[in-house]
């Protein structure tokens, strides 16, 4: 797993420029879901928040429903040390960024990137992309947005599955 080796290597050597981006609005749930971390439940993005920003290197494109929306983009993108992740891409997520801007490999030519971790818990839950070609005509069109996240599936959770987790054990016990 060449990615957590370089995510402890990072977080090792970059400590000290951990930024909270604490974009998070709050409360507003609108029927959606919130998108908890897997490892510790915190909640880390809203269902709300995510949207599609296609990826020109992703090796599969699919639409799923997905934290009650529906046709959510899911893109399986691939490192360069060939390790697959399935990811949604949203406008909005509670991360705390590690490292450095990257700009080499990223997914999203035009953004840089940088670790997206849990921000209770540390674990590595996707990306933050930052726009770096920063041509002033091109700031108000969308499809230009200036930060999103991609947040991969397998480390995140739906706060409904988790209710029917809670539930089931219950059934059991009677
Ligand atoms: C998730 O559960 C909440 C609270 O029960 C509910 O308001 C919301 O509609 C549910 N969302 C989906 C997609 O089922
Ligand atoms: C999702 O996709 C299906 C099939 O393309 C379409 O019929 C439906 O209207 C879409 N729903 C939304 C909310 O866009
Ligand atoms: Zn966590």
């Amino acid at each position: 797993m060449f990615y957590l080796l370089q995510f402890i290597l990072l977080s090792y050597i970059t400590s000290s420029f951990c930024v909270l981006s604490a974009q998070y609005p709050g409360s507003e749930k609108n029927g959606q879901e919130l998108l908890l971390c897997r490892k510790c439940g915190a909640d880390v993005a809203d269902s709300h928040y995510l949207f599609s920003k296609s990826s020109s290197g992703a090796q599969k494109t699919e639409k799923q429903n997905l934290f009650g929306q529906q046709n959510v983009t899911v893109q399986t993108l691939v490192n360069p040390f060939g390790i697959k992740f399935d990811v949604v891409t949203a406008e909005k997520a509670r991360c705390e960024n590690i490292g450095p801007q990257q700009g080499a490999d990223s997914w999203f030519p035009g953004y840089s990137w940088r670790i997206c971790a849990c921000p209770h818990c540390g674990q590595h839950l996707g990306w933050t992309f930052q726009r770096t070609q920063d041509s002033s005509t091109e700031k108000q069109s969308s499809g230009n947005i200036k930060t999103f996240h991609g947040l991969i599936l397998k480390n995140i959770l739906g706060e409904n599955f988790t209710d029917s987790l809670i539930i089931l054990p219950k059934m059991y016990k009677m």
